[in-house]
């Protein structure tokens, strides 16, 4: 993955648990003590050995790293240069969420190995859809379950979000999300 995806998970770990745990997680990961590049491609091992030493310094479950992950993917976006991306997805958590794959493509215009993740939305009503999420990387649910709940926050809405794993030929991951205005 691109190395802003690594950044930021460098920018996670320091900002909650300080400089030391960062460095202990980055050489538990034998990950060199150099900065990421945001526009350098990063064999996926990088990211995923980052997170698993996580779990084994912090003593979490992968589940939980990952969506900590996606909230804070959300912010850091939002703050590392593509707030103007952010803002142009969407005025609404449903219509961001609608917008997602399109995202995708305006992003691959800055990075253009991106592999994307691909969403559509199914089954929607008033306060709730169903979405279906393809990828060519295993393991990541937990990842767009903090990413959606990372835009529940930032559209000020209270979502609920149940994950079940459809098996098949088109083996993918989808999510029931319910949702209502904060009052
Ligand atoms: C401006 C905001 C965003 C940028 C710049 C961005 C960029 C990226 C980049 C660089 C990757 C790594 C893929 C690669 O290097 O091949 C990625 C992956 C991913 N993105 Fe985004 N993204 C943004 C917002 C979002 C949001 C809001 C979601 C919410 C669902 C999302 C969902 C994902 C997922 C699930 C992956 C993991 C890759 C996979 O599933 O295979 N992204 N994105």
């Amino acid at each position: 993955m691109y190395g802003l995806v690594n950044k930021a998970v460098e920018g996670l770990i320091r900002s909650r648990f300080g400089d030391e745990t960062w460095g202990k997680i980055r050489t538990d990961a034998g990950v060199p003590d150099e900065p990421f590049m945001s526009m350098e491609n990063y064999d996926d091992s990088v990211t995923y050995n980052l997170v698993g030493s996580t779990c084994k310094v912090l003593n979490l479950p992968p589940e939980t790293v990952l969506e900590e992950f996606g909230k804070y993917w959300v912010l850091y976006t939002g703050e590392a240069g593509y707030g103007g991306l952010m803002q142009s997805a969407g005025g609404s958590f449903v219509e961001f969420i609608r917008n997602l794959d399109a995202l995708h493509t305006r992003v691959k215009l800055s990075f253009p190995n991106l592999q994307p993740p691909s969403f559509q939305v199914a089954e929607e009503s008033d306060r709730s859809l169903v979405l279906h999420y393809h990828s060519h990387r295993a393991g990541l649910a937990p990842f767009v379950v903090g990413l959606l709940k990372g835009l529940a926050s930032r559209f000020k809405v209270e979502a609920e979000i149940a994950y079940k794993r459809v098996d098949g030929a088109s083996a993918h991951d989808t999510f029931v999300i319910r949702w209502n205005p904060i009052s």
